[in-house]
């Protein structure tokens, strides 16, 4: 097994199969439904616009979930144990909107695909922490208008965020490590593959082999407690 140690610069990118043992659910692994839903219902700004309050009762239930039944598992605390002893550069991107990371005590993660945890305003994209259920009623601390104010969730058909900043630590890192991610969803599905062009190695850390386990020169499949954890072992 290479050891990330060996390496200088570390881009590691997280997907929904390193939170699946702290009970969130992934999104591809239940016949294209997500907690009964199809992605357009909930996760897209017209079903925000076409049905807001089932698009917020969604993420309202999420929300619950991720505070009153998840926690960080042993994946996620390895990779933050690793980060904090480790001298070289590292960044943490995660396509995952709990706040998994954060709790084992990963610094800097940026959550390219947005966090349950937080709302923005719709009028300034103004963005706060937001821990309760959100409807149509919800004060706005930003304009302190009823109701104008939606998860800070990337949905379908929306930027990413941080691309600039992530394509930059891609492009100089020697080592790119994806964790739990199927490889569908674009850009990130990417990643490995512009890892590659610039020379660093590439590792696939996953269930199984994603869509895109071509583009990975190391892969080792079991569930992400054991080989994230036996990875990052220091
Ligand atoms: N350990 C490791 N990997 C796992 C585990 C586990 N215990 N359980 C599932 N996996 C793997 C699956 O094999 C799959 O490859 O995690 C991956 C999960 O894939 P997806 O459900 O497609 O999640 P992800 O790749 O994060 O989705 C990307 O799609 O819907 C959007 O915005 C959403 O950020 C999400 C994006």
């Amino acid at each position: 097994m290479i050891r990330p140690s060996d390496f200088s610069s570390i881009v590691v990118l997280t997907g929904a199969g390193i939170s699946a043992e702290s009970g969130l659910k992934t999104f591809r692994d239940n016949d294209g439904l997500w907690e009964g839903h199809r992605v357009e219902e909930v996760a897209t700004p017209e079903a925000f616009i076409n049905n807001p309050s089932l698009v917020q009762q969604f993420y309202n239930t999420r929300r619950q979930q991720l505070q009153n039944e998840a926690a960080p598992n042993t994946a996620h605390k390895a990779l933050a144990h690793f980060q904090q002893q480790y001298s070289g550069s590292f960044t943490l991107i995660t396509q995952n909107v709990d706040n998994l990371h954060e709790q084992a005590g990963s610094q800097n993660t940026q959550h390219m695909h947005g966090e349950l945890l937080k709302g923005r305003c719709l009028s300034t994209d103004e963005i706060f922490p937001w821990y309760e259920d959100m409807n149509e009623q919800s004060l706005c601390p930003c304009c302190k208008s009823r109701g104008n104010i939606r998860p800070h969730i990337v949905w379908f058909g929306e930027m990413p965020l941080y691309m600039k900043d992530i394509e930059e630590q891609i492009l100089k890192c020697d080592l790119l490590i994806a964790i739990g991610t199927s490889g569908v969803v674009y850009p990130a599905a990417g990643f490995a593959q512009l890892a590659q062009a610039a020379e660093a190695c590439t590792v696939e850390l996953n269930l199984e082999a994603s869509a895109v386990h071509s583009d990975f020169n190391h892969a080792y499949y079991g569930p992400a407690t054991k080989v994230v954890t036996e990875f990052f072992r220091t």
